[in-house]
C-alpha cells in the first residue's frame, strides 16, 4: 500500500491495523539534541486515546507509547525515532458482520475495488486507530518546534448545530485551560453543555454527529512555504484532509470570502515599533501560498461518524440488497479526539517547512556555513 509516509526532510511513515498487533510511525530527519522522552509523547496520545472522553468508542485501549530508537538519554540523535502501540482491547468478533458487506460511509466498498481483499476487522487500516502514528510523529514535530516558540492549539468549534463565536480568550493559557476544561475540548462553559446535550440527543437515537475543528499556529515566522505547487496552506489542507471524516479546510475568512469586497478582504499593512504587520488576519496568516509573520488559522469540517446503530441500507458480496445496523463500539462524534490529529498534523508540516527553508536564501546558508 503506497502513500503511508508524509513530509520530506521531517518524515514519517505510519503502518500499523485496527486489529492487528499494534501501531505505530518511523520519523526520519528529526534533527538531533530535541528533549523527547515517553512521557512527553503519551500526553499527545491520552487526548486521542479511546476512553479519555465520554463521548467517545468504548474500545479500552491504553494507548502505552514505547519508544524503540532515536532517542538516547532524553534528547533526539538525529536517527530514525520509531515508537509503538499494542493494541489491546480488540473484539474482532464484533465486525464478523460486516465481513462480507459494505458499510456505509466506510472505506470497506472502495478498499475491495482496489485491493480485491481487506482487513475487515474495524477498518483495518482506514480505522481511526491509524492516527496513532500521525499522533506520536506530531508529537515529536510539536517537540521540535517547542524548542523554537512555535506553539499550535486546536479546539472544537463545532459540533453539530452547536457552535462558538470566538473562543472566549485569545490568552494561549488562558484558552488552553478553556480547552482542558471541556469534556469536548470546546473552549465555552456553556457551549460545550448545548453540544453535550446535543450529543446524548444523537446517541439515543442511534446516530451520530459531525463537527468542526480549528487550529492556530503562533509564533511561525513569515516565509514558510513556497509559491507555487508547494504552498503553506495547500501542504496544510493536504494534511488535514488526509484525517479520517475530513470533508473541508478553509483558512482566515474561508469560503467566507465569497461574498466578500477586496476591502473588506485585504488585510491592510502598518509599520509598529518598526515591524511590518497586518491591521486584521482575514488571510489566516497565509499569504501567496507563504506564511506572512501572523497567526495561521484554519478550520476542518468532519463529517459525522459513519458507523451508526440506525438501520441503514447496504449490499453484500452476493449481490443482494440487505439493511444493516453496524454493532461494535464507535465514537458518536469525531471532532474531540481528532484535535489533537490536527495539531499533530499541523506541527508536522510546520516542521519540515522550517527545514526546507533553510536553503531559500544564501543569507540562511552562511548563517550555517560562515566561518
Ligand atoms: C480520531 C478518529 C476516530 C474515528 N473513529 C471512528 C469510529 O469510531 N467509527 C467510525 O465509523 N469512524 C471513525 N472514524 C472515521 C473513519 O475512519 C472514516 O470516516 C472512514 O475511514 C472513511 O473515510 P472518509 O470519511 O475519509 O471517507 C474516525 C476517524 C478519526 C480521525
Amino acid at each position: 500500500m503506497a502513500g503511508s509516509s508524509f513530509g520530506d526532510i521531517f518524515r514519517i511513515t505510519t503502518w500499523g491495523e485496527s486489529h492487528g498487533k499494534g501501531l505505530g510511525v518511523v520519523v526520519d530527519g528529526c534533527p538531533a539534541g530535541i528533549t523527547l522522552n515517553e512521557d512527553i509523547i503519551q500526553e499527545y496520545m491520552n487526548r486521542r486515546r479511546p476512553g479519555a472522553i465520554r463521548f467517545a468508542t468504548k474500545r479500552n485501549e491504553a494507548d502505552k507509547i514505547t519508544i524503540m530508537s532515536g532517542v538516547f538519554e532524553g534528547r533526539t540523535t538525529g536517527t530514525p525515532i520509531s515508537m509503538l502501540v499494542f493494541n489491546e482491547d480488540q473484539h474482532s468478533k464484533d465486525y464478523s458482520q460486516i465481513a462480507s458487506c459494505y458499510r456505509p460511509g466506510h472505506a470497506d466498498y472502495t478498499f475491495d475495488c482496489k485491493y480485491g481483499f481487506r482487513d475487515y476487522r474495524g477498518g483495518g487500516r482506514s480505522s481511526g486507530r491509524e492516527t496513532i502514528g500521525r499522533v506520536a510523529g506530531g508529537a515529536v514535530a510539536l517537540a521540535f518546534l517547542k524548542e523554537l516558540g512555535i506553539e499550535i492549539t486546536a479546539y472544537t468549534r463545532q459540533i453539530g448545530p452547536v457552535a462558538i463565536d470566538n473562543p472566549l480568550s485569545t490568552d494561549l493559557l488562558k484558552l488552553r485551560q478553556a480547552i482542558m476544561n471541556s469534556e469536548i475540548y470546546m473552549p465555552d462553559e456553556a457551549k460545550t453543555k448545548d453540544a453535550v446535550d446535543y450529543l446524548s440527543r444523537m446517541t439515543e437515537n442511534m446516530d451520530s454527529a459531525g463537527g468542526m475543528v480549528e487550529c492556530v499556529v503562533n509564533g511561525v515566522p513569515a516565509g514558510l512555504g513556497d509559491p507555487v505547487f508547494d504552498k503553506l496552506d495547500a501542504q496544510l489542507a493536504k494534511a488535514i484532509m488526509s484525517i479520517g471524516a475530513v470533508k473541508g479546510v478553509e483558512f482566515g475568512e474561508g469560503f467566507r470570502v465569497a461574498a466578500m469586497s477586496g476591502s473588506e478582504n485585504n488585510d491592510s499593512f502598518r509599520i509598529n515599533d518598526g515591524k511590518i504587520t497586518k491591521e486584521t488576519n482575514h488571510s489566516g496568516g497565509v499569504l501567496g501560498g507563504m506564511s506572512d509573520g501572523s497567526d495561521i488559522v484554519f478550520r476542518a469540517a468532519f463529517k459525522p461518524t459513519p458507523s451508526i446503530a440506525k438501520t441503514q441500507h447496504t449490499v453484500n458480496k452476493d449481490g443482494e440488497n440487505i439493511d444493516i445496523n453496524i454493532k461494535g463500539r464507535h465514537d458518536p462524534v469525531i471532532v474531540p479526539r481528532a484535535v489533537v490529529v490536527v495539531e499533530a498534523m499541523t506541527g508536522l508540516v510546520i516542521a519540515d517547512l522550517l527545514l526546507k527553508n533553510m536553503t531559500a536564501n544564501i543569507d540562511n546558508v552562511k548563517k550555517v556555513y560562515d566561518k
